[in-house]
């Protein structure tokens, strides 16, 4: 397997080819998923919920993701690797934006994620000029929870279908090499991806995006919380862990562990 650069991901737009995404926080499942073949690994500020047990990803600091961008990074080898940029690390200032990125950077990222669109397009600009490439992520943006009165789908009324088109477009002639399309309406999703020459990757916006993303726990049924509509769960790996643990408890309980082969 060969390691994915921006250069590929921007050809995938060219051709055609869908692009999958998944989220990692740690070094052994992001091992796993760069051994699996997934060519970019999102480590996402939904490590606050996942990873943290909060309830919504506003408390995630900036050293808890460059510590998240370290360990992932040290697992993989192959994948592309982009860290969210936690809130309150990029809206204060433009200056603490390119800073703070910088430091994600020097963790291992090999590009940064930001919330927003328009509102933001000065940001975006000032850190890809810094040499660093910057994903948008614009819809249902969970940084902004308590603006949108909760996880909500965005884009369904005629005029903020309009603003997300116009953040869109904003967010790709500021530089980004790629844009999350959250929570929309699977129409609107195609309609953005077909105006934009840059990857959109989808989660809650339909089939038409250029990628898909997925937050891990999601897939492997390690975080049921929340079940949003658009998670599908490959394997149930809470039922797994949870037989297994329950054997090891009982082969403790009974004296049939350790046994020889695992004593000195
Ligand atoms: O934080 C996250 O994991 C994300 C993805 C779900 C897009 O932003």
């Amino acid at each position: 397997m060969k390691k994915t650069t921006i250069l590929d991901i921007m050809k995938m737009k060219k051709e055609g080819t869908k692009f999958p995404v998944l989220t990692a926080y740690d070094y052994s499942m992001a091992k796993i998923l760069d051994e699996a073949g997934i060519p970019l690994i999102l480590i996402g500020d939904s490590a606050g919920m996942v990873f943290a047990g909060n309830e919504n990803t506003l408390t995630v600091t900036l050293d808890e993701m460059r510590y998240h961008t370290r360990a992932v990074s040290k697992g993989s080898k192959n994948a592309f690797i982009v860290t969210d940029m936690p809130f309150l690390s990029y809206q204060v200032s433009i200056e603490d934006a390119k800073r703070n990125a910088g430091f994600l950077v020097q963790d291992g990222a090999e590009a940064v994620k930001l919330e927003g669109g328009t509102s933001i397009a000065d940001t975006i600009k000032a850190i890809v000029d810094m040499g660093v490439p910057v994903m948008g992520h614009i819809g249902l943006t969970p940084q902004s929870i308590h603006a949108m009165g909760g996880y909500k789908i965005q884009g369904r009324e005629k005029k903020q279908r309009k603003r997300l088109i116009d953040d869109a477009r904003t967010v790709e002639d500021a530089g980004a090499f790629s844009i999350v399309l959250e929570g929309i309406p699977a129409d609107l999703a195609k309609e953005i991806t077909e105006k934009l020459s840059i990857q959109t990757i989808g989660i809650g916006a339909g089939p038409h995006c250029d990628g898909q993303v997925l937050v891990i726990h999601d897939v492997l049924g390690l975080y049921d919380n929340i079940k949003p509509k658009f998670v599908k769960r490959y394997v149930d790996l809470k039922k797994a862990i949870s037989s297994a643990v329950n054997e090891y408890i009982d082969d403790v309980k009974r004296g049939r562990f350790p046994s020889k082969e695992h004593s000195f």
